[in-house]
Order: C-alpha cells, then structure tokens, then sequence
C-alpha cells in the first residue's frame, strides 16, 4: 500500500526550505490544490452566500452549498447534518452550550482530553453546578505501566448512567496517539440514553471515519489538521437534535424571520452558521478532503502507522528514552495511530524540540499539549513530553534523521 510520496511532496512547497515537518498533529501543511482552492474564490467568485440573486453569489452559494456536501460524505454523513465551524473547540463549545445541560446533569469525558473537550464541560460544572466525572484507567493490569495510559470500554461502564446526559470523548489522544474505542463506548450510552459527543480532530485526517457508524451524536473536527486552512472546521450533528439545540450565535443568515420582539430561526445547518461563514475556507476544506480522497485514507493511514511504528521501535531501544501511550503492539489492534509522545530522561522537552529544530530543521511540539491534567496524571507537570507526527508528506529518510538526532541527544 505505497504512496508517491515524491509526488505528493511536490505539492508542499514549503518543504523545498529542507524543513522536516513532524508536528501534523498540531497543524498540517498545506498542499498547492489548497491554497488554489482558497484563491480561486477570491479570484474569481467573491460573493457572499445565501443571499441575494445576482449570478457571483449564485455561483458561491452552490459552491459552498458543495462544499458541506463534499466534506459530509468523506465522514460517512449528509450535508443537513454538517456545519461548519471555526474549528473543533468552537464544535464542542456549540454543543455544550446548545444541548440545554442542567444542574441535575451528568457529563462524562475521560482522562485523554485536550484542553478543548475539557474547558466547556469544566465551565458548565462551575456555571450550572453538573456532575463532571472524569474516566481513568480503572487498574493497572500487572505489566502494564501507568506511562501506557491504557483506557478500554469496560474503563467507562460505571461512569455512564442513567444520570448522564453527554459522554464527549475523544477518538484520539492528540498527546498519546492512542484510540478509543468510541464504536464500543457508543452502545454504552445507548443502553443510558446518554449523547455521545466525538472530538474528531485527530481521527479524521488519519483514517477513514463513518459517523454512521460510529453511533455518535456530535463529532468535531478541524480543517487545518487534515491539509485545510485554519479557522475552517466542521461539527456534525445528528439531524433528529438539530430542531432542538441551541446555536451558539444567532443573527444573519440563520433565520426565517424576525421582528422586534421575536426570531424564527431556519431548520437547517444554517441555524448554527449566522454572520458571513469562512466561504474561503470552505471551499479550501472541500479541496482537502477531495486530496485526501485521491491518495485514499487506508493509504495514509498504512503508511503513517509504518513511521510510527518505526519511531516507536527505535526509540524502545534507548536505555534513557521513555514513551508515552501504547506500544507498537497496539497499531495491530486498531488502538493507535502514528503520533508519538516521549521524554529523553534528564533532558527538558523544550532542549530536546530546539535541538531538533536548530540542528536538523526538525519541527515537533513540546510541553503539555494542551493536556495539562494528562501530563500531570502522568507526573510531567507542564514540562510534559516531545511529540513527532507524521502525516503522508514526511520519508522514511526523515524519519531517520529524527531518529538519528534524538539517539545523539540521548548519549550526550
Ligand atoms: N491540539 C493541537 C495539538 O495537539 C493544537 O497540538
């Protein structure tokens, strides 16, 4: 399952600077087809969407109108269940404000979380006084060490009850590159009439996802995580929910009509989209995932899983190098995908990020990960760990020279 890999690097310009990009999992390069996608709306169909009659914004509207269409069906869902979004925090935000969460409501969510599936919850526990339970590996099984930071379904089955109104977890730990499996989870809340909130953001530029499937209610997702422009994101939301939420903002475009005293507000994706959208990046996420789908995600996936499972190997062969998240074991079990999170022992993570940067142009991200309460579960404080993440533009040579750098900076 090889990809062309000197072709697809061919788009990425930005790597002509001899840049080695392992920092995907925070934001992903852009390829040309992007970026032309993104130009080709200001160039030549400049119309805001949705309104009026004149043939530019007829020809925006249909584009944009595309556009969800083209990005629903890549996660297995239809256009009236998509909205686009700034990005998977503002996803999540929607949700958690929009689901009309009450004192007497439980939330459940799970040690993996990024700040962005935290803060809201967190909130809505100061504000409206909900019960927010926290899973965490329930026993650490003999071999298994606490770095493993395992969690399984059976993990979440005390937590998810009759009280519990949304179980919002991620698919995958942006920190540990560790997967859930939500698939699973998704039965659990069936069984307590609890929603299930998916924070998608480093499952969908990795693997092929079906929301369908999946069982969940809401997934969020970035757009510049997955080869899009920034400030573009999406948030499905099951269709039977949508009547009854909240949007996040009101104003134009959203409504059917208003007066003075009142607003009727439309019954569609429109309702959460007020105010003039990113068309722009719309039309450039539209083009990312057209991309993603002409190499096709088993392909990504496969070979992000071969460099991780590499970097993995590799590592676990240094006396003074400790990994974070499962082993290379888990990638045959569906339970990881290919970022890798670990601490050269003695060495600070931000020595270990700049070595690489200034001595090879390596590019990898350091400190919590906007996980502050996993790191300290996992007693690294805020100095936390070194992470690499690959994506399909990055070469087995790349990952060599990585590998190289971080075997000298453990010796010295
Ligand atoms: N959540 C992003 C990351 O993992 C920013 O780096």
């Amino acid at each position: 399952m090889n990809m062309n890999i000197k072709e697809i690097r061919e788009d990425f310009p930005i790597l002509d600077s001899g840049i080695i990009y392992m920092d995907s999992a925070a934001t992903s390069l852009t390829p040309e087809p992007v970026l032309d996608a993104v130009l080709d709306y200001y160039r030549n169909y400049n119309a805001n969407v949705g309104r009026g009659v004149y043939k530019l914004t007829q020809i925006a509207s249909q584009k944009y109108e595309d556009a969800h269409k083209t990005v629903a069906k890549f996660i297995g869902t239809t256009s009236n269940e998509l909205i686009f979004t700034k990005n998977t925090t503002e996803g999540i935000n929607t949700v958690a404000s929009g689901i009309g969460l009450k004192k007497e409501d439980k939330v459940v969510v799970s040690l993996w979380e990024h700040h962005s599936n935290l803060l809201p919850w967190i909130r809505a526990k100061k504000t409206l006084g909900i019960d927010l339970e926290v899973v965490k590996p329930n026993a650490i099984s003999e071999g298994e060490a606490k770095t493993q930071c395992a969690l399984e379904t059976s993990d979440f089955v005390d937590a998810i009850d009759k009280k519990t109104k949304i179980v919002a977890i991620t698919h995958v730990s942006n920190a540990l590159g560790s997967i859930l499996p939500v698939k699973e989870i998704s039965k659990l809340c069936a069984e307590s009439n609890a929603l299930l909130l998916v924070d998608a953001a480093q499952s969908v530029p990795h693997m092929k996802i079906d929301v369908r499937d999946m069982g969940c209610d809401f997934l969020a997702f970035s757009g510049h995580k997955m080869l899009g422009p920034t400030g573009i994101g999406g948030l499905v939301i099951k269709e039977e929910l949508m009547d009854e939420m909240e949007p996040l903002t009101v104003g134009g475009g959203a409504v059917e009509d208003v007066s003075f005293a009142d607003y009727r507000l439309k019954q569609s994706y429109e309702k959460f989209e007020s105010g003039t959208p990113n068309i722009a990046g719309a039309m450039g996420l539209s083009a990312a995932v057209e991309y993603l789908e002409g190499i096709g995600m088993e392909k990504v996936r496969a070979w992000e899983e071969k460099q991780g499972k590499r970097i993995i190997e590799e590592l676990r062969e240094l006396d003074n190098v400790e990994i974070y998240g499962y082993g290379s074991e888990a990638f045959e079990r569906g339970q990881r995908i290919g970022v890798v999170s670990f601490n050269v022992k003695g060495v600070n993570p931000i020595e270990v990020a700049s070595r690489l940067d200034t001595e090879a142009s390596i590019t990898v991200r350091s400190g919590h990960h906007c996980c502050i309460p996993l790191m300290n579960y996992l007693g690294l404080g805020a100095e936390g760990t070194v992470r690499s993440s690959v994506y399909l533009y990055n070469t087995e040579a790349e990952v060599e020279t990585f590998l190289e750098l971080i075997r000298k900076i453990s010796n010295s």
